[in-house]
């Protein structure tokens, strides 16, 4: 991704990059977090233009625990849309691994070690890909750093019922 990526908007829609990055960062702002205490922020454009955010949402009993990307595509897929045109996810590497490597994920681009960013989990990866699965996906971390990846990236040969999108 060239240098001014961010600021490019994103297929046929008005909504740049950076929007959608700050979607998600505010979106995190919201997470309920009491068990863990890691916030995750996550905001999903769909073909409509229409943004949708979600955050992590955790559940006295654990497993019942909803991650920030699937909020934002159950928000999306409720509300009439059936496909997304591309993802955000928000969160703070340096928090969640605290190895020197990892310590600001200062990258910015569309090469580059993965797990230097919060990564969607792989229930979530699965879901993006039934949504969205020419889906671009954009990790952000606190500090300005961001990877763009994808949808296929994170899930390479995954799993999805072509033709059911009704
Ligand atoms: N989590 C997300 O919301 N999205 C991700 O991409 C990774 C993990 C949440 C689940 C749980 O509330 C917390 O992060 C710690 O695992």
């Amino acid at each position: 991704m060239a240098k001014k990526a961010l600021a490019d908007p994103i297929g046929g829609t008005g909504v740049t990059w950076r929007a959608l990055a700050g979607e998600a960062l505010a979106a995190r702002e919201f997470a309920f977090v009491p068990h863990s205490g890691f916030k995750v922020g996550a905001a999903v454009l769909t073909p409509s233009s229409r943004v949708f955010r979600g955050c992590n949402v955790e559940s006295a009993a654990l497993p019942l625990t909803n991650c920030a990307e699937r909020v934002a595509i159950q928000k999306a897929v409720s509300e009439g849309e059936r496909s997304i045109l591309a993802v955000a996810v928000a969160g703070d590497a340096a928090y969640l691994r605290r190895t020197e490597a990892s310590v600001g994920a200062t990258e910015r681009g569309d090469e580059g070690p993965l797990d230097r960013f919060v990564t969607p989990c792989g229930a979530c990866r699965q879901v993006i890909f039934e949504f969205g699965p020419e889906a671009p996906v954009l990790l952000v971390d606190l500090d300005g750093g961001w990877r763009l990846t994808s949808a296929r990236e994170l899930l390479p040969g995954g799993f999805r019922l072509e033709g059911f999108e009704g």
